[in-house]
């Protein structure tokens, strides 16, 4: 893939480690203005300061006064409702009911499943992520064609068919045994190949019966050795009304959390979005599994569902993964998304440093995801996913940025104003996949 040496110069910034949530991220990040990040058969070979640069075996990209990071990674967000982002004027129950349910059912057809993924891998690539783990639709062919195209793309891209059986509409509902036989399909054919994993995705517990929810345990059992084992991804606690709803259909679960527990759906490679009405025993139920949250605060916002804790998250030991959560949220912009994020934990007296939001929309995505040998950084070995980034976009951007006086201010200034308009290119194994115009 790509030139065989490839060297990109501009000012390369990525984590190698947690910074936590000081402002000192001394010997957590690491930066180079106009520095190199050298690139060999489409995976990072080094980084080198600028006073290194490389000799004529490698073709140079001149990125300078740029910033170069490792590509953002989403962990949840919705392929199909790129069709109902920005729908005016409901709350999570009938957002899905109004909008939502009728968007997705148009997937049924294959080709428009196939214009869909195009449509939004390309999207993502085009807002500065190049890793998702996606939401299709309950059909098999929408499922089949994110895998598709992610894998022409040559992306790390992790998908599954949604399961749902319960509560919703007639022309979204499958069966316990169709649904496992669509997953094995999915498995067998994706999951491990090329950059490609399966994610058994069960909707909510709301949109699953216990049969179901018990069959989507089982697969993750039955294939947990398989390409280091599948992926398992849904919804927690988003809510008040549905929090309500779901202790009808379980009475007898503990929680809501406790609904997916009890079938063993809580992984190393869980990943639950919102968790926002978690208590303290669920925090650490999600903690002994392993299993991650992913913080949506667009979507969290948008929908009005509630403010995500993330402190105390963190204090449980609980990893949490930024995610856009489109269509509940506003944008696949990752920088968007750390803004919302930003304001959210404010309101709650949690300030975000720009290396916290950074490093959690990427290394820390990528070790929520169990790939950070892979993903998320530019140590040697990694994949070259990289995106290159105007440090200012217009008057405004460029005035803040001649203002700070810190690596930090720039970049915190840089994530609360910066969105997709600051791409200059996007770069997936080293092959340039998008660039705007
Ligand atoms: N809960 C169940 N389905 C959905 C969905 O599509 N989006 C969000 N935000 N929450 C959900
Ligand atoms: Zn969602």
């Amino acid at each position: 893939p790509g030139q065989a040496r490839m060297a990109l110069r501009g000012d390369i910034l990525y984590f190698l480690r947690d910074p936590g949530w000081s402002e000192d991220a001394t010997g957590a990040v690491r930066f180079e203005p106009d520095g190199w990040l050298l690139i060999e058969q489409g995976r990072v070979h080094a980084v080198r300061p600028a006073d290194e640069p490389p000799d004529a075996s490698w073709a140079r990209q001149d990125w300078r006064g740029h910033l170069v990071m490792p590509g953002f990674i989403d962990t949840h967000v919705h392929a199909p409702q790129l069709d109902v982002i920005a729908s005016f004027g409901a709350a999570l129950l009938d957002w899905l009911e109004r909008y939502t349910f009728p968007a997705e059912a148009r997937y049924a057809d294959p080709e428009l499943s196939q214009l869909g993924a195009e449509r939004f891998l390309q999207a993502l690539l085009a807002h500065g992520t190049t890793s998702a783990l996606v939401f299709a639709t309950v059909h098999k062919t929408s499922s089949e064609a994110l895998f598709a195209v992610g894998q022409r793309l040559g992306m790390r891209l992790i998908t599954g068919k949604v399961l749902m059986d319960s509560n919703c509409p007639a022309d979204l509902r499958d069966d316990v045994v169709q649904a496992e036989q669509d997953c094995i399909d999915l498995i067998e054919r994706w999951h491990g190949v090329d950059r490609l994993a399966y994610a058994v995705t069960p909707r909510f517990a709301a949109t699953s019966s216990a049969a179901q929810l018990t069959m989507a345990g089982g697969l993750l059992q039955r294939y947990a050795q398989r390409a280091g084992g599948l992926y398992m991804q849904t919804h927690v606690a988003e809510n008040c009304d549905e929090v309500r709803w779901i202790a009808e259909l379980f009475p007898d679960s503990r929680s809501y959390l406790d609904v997916y527990d009890r079938r063993g759906l809580l992984t190393r490679r869980s990943i639950l979005a919102h968790g926002i009405w978690l208590d303290d025993t669920d925090r650490q139920r999600m903690a002994q599994t392993g299993s991650s949250i992913a913080f949506s605060p667009s979507s969290n916002l948008f929908l009005g569902s509630g403010l995500f804790d993330w402190a105390k998250a963190e204090a449980a030991g609980v990893s949490v993964a930024p995610a856009s959560d489109v269509g509940g949220g506003t944008s696949l912009c990752q920088l968007r998304t750390l803004a919302d994020g930003y304001k959210v934990l404010a309101l709650q007296g949690q300030r975000m440093t720009a290396w916290q939001g950074l490093y959690a929309a990427t290394r820390g995505a990528a070790r929520a995801l169990d790939l950070e040998h892979e993903i998320g950084h530019f140590a040697p070995g990694t994949a070259a996913d990289v995106v290159v980034w105007r440090w200012a976009e217009g008057a405004v951007q460029q005035r803040r940025q001649d203002m700070a006086r810190s690596l930090h201010e720039r970049l915190f200034a840089w994530m609360l104003l910066a969105d997709e308009r600051n791409v200059a290119a996007t770069y997936v194994l080293g092959q340039l996949r998008y660039r705007p115009g």
